[in-house]
């Protein structure tokens, strides 16, 4: 099953889960105190992509990839407000020149889950003083980065991030927390973006931008009724749509908000597209953890590996009307008993979708190394690469030599289901 030429092949990380000792940010500050509680809560030296990005961008040259998608720490380049670091800069150059050297396109994000502290003690996204202090970060980014990065992110998942962090409270503590400060900070998440858009695009007119957005496949529970059905469609709709429908006509549609803003109609270039799994709810709920019988469940409990899924949500993405990328996809497995199977399939659903002449672009794996995994700490291990924290030293396990085959290949082939996850054979390769 061979993929276009221009495919980008890629992998994903984001700052606070790779750079390590970002000591000037919420997360730090929250690791602490939850460090003493959960085990292995802390980020600290994380990938020590600070001192030694180079290391794994060496291993994604190797692996054959030529795209990968990072994330810049606010809380580095602006330590202080107004305050602007420019060795933090350069360092970000150099990091973005190794990628360009290397064959491989950056694609950037701006906020990927972590605020500096000056700002959470201003209220962040809560408060509208967050705008005009994104906008600035962005213009000073863009202006230092700009000539090197052909992708932005402006923001990652929202919605995530909201639900996470005002709704579940499992995200490092913003001043309020509940559905009043979580419908204020979506607000200013969007009026963010919006800001961000703009102000990349006067500086670099040529520049792609969106957010990326985490889709999730919803379905109601097995043997669920008509309304658990019906309230399913309107789960989806909240979580998957109701952000990219405001960024698409400016509206904010009830009961998430209402009226416009100003300058968010075709803030986006593309569909960043994170997808992970599929979740079951039932009336009224969120989401149910449980799964059905026979389903395969990934490490932790974290989801079930849902290949059809990612077909589903990319068919559902079209409707935006713009090129799409798979911005994050991948799946917590220490052993690496179902990665490689979950690369070939899920790979497979983008391969059909690319036959179907749909606009897709790339495809970049979360994530090219073990990292720190939020809330869930070091417990879940998303890498191509496993990652020794103590010794910093990594082993490719056989899903990055899976990878590495695919990429260089720009295919997936009976062969490689062969040898990598035989199993997968009769299903993939019938006849
Ligand atoms: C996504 C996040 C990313 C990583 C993966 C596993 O929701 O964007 O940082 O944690 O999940």
């Amino acid at each position: 099953m061979f993929f276009p030429k221009d495919f980008r092949w890629g992998t994903a990380t984001a700052a606070h889960q790779v750079e390590g000792n970002n000591t000037n940010n919420d997360w730090w500050q929250w690791e602490q105190q939850a460090g003493a509680i959960l085990e292995d809560a802390r980020s600290g030296r994380a990938c020590d992509w600070w001192e030694n990005a180079e290391v794994d961008l060496d291993a994604a040259a190797e692996m054959g990839t030529n795209a990968h998608r990072l994330s810049l720490e606010w809380s580095r380049i602006e330590p202080e407000p107004s305050t602007f670091a420019d060795e933090v800069l350069a360092r970000y150059r150099e990091i973005l020149q190794g990628l360009h050297d290397r064959g491989m396109e950056p694609m950037v994000t701006l906020h990927h889950f972590s605020n500096p502290l000056w700002l959470v003690e201003k209220g962040d996204f809560s408060s509208s003083i967050v705008i005009d202090y994104f906008q600035r970060y962005t213009a000073k980014v863009v202006d230092a980065l700009g000539d090197l990065v052909p992708h932005w992110i402006t923001i990652n998942e929202p919605m995530v991030y909201v639900v996470m962090r005002y709704i579940e409270e499992v995200f490092p503590p913003p001043a309020e927390t509940g559905w009043s400060a979580a419908m204020r900070a979506l607000h200013n998440l969007l009026r963010c973006h919006a800001a961000a858009y703009h102000t990349i695009k006067e500086k670099q007119p040529q520049a792609q931008v969106s957010v990326a957005k985490n889709m999730i496949a919803f379905d109601a529970r097995p043997g669920g009724t008509r309304l658990d059905r019906w309230w399913v469609d309107q789960l989806s709709w909240f979580f998957n749509d109701w952000w990219m429908q405001a960024l698409t006509d400016g509206r904010l549609r009830l009961p998430l908000g209402r009226g416009r803003i100003e300058g968010l109609a075709g803030s986006y270039d593309f569909v960043g597209l994170n997808y992970y799994t599929r979740f079951y709810s039932r009336l009224f709920h969120r989401y149910e953890r449980e799964w059905a019988p026979g389903a395969v469940v990934s490490d932790g409990d974290y989801g079930e590996v849902y290949p059809a899924g990612l077909f589903r949500v990319i068919k559902h993405a079209r409707r935006y009307q713009k090129p799409i990328y798979i911005t994050e996809n991948g799946v917590p497995d220490q052993a690496d008993r179902l990665r490689p199977s979950f690369l070939l399939t899920h790979l497979r659903e983008v391969w059909r979708a690319v036959n179907f002449n749909w606009p897709i672009m790339g495809y970049y794996h979360w994530s090219l190394v073990d990292n720190f995994e939020w809330d869930r700490g070091w417990t879940q291990r998303f890498g191509l690469i496993a990652l020794d924290r103590d010794t910093q030293e990594r082993e490719w396990r056989q899903s990055a030599h899976l990878y590495s085959e695919i990429c260089h290949s720009r295919s997936i082939s009976s062969d490689m289901a062969e040898r990598f996850a035989p199993e997968l054979l009769p299903i993939l390769f019938p006849g």
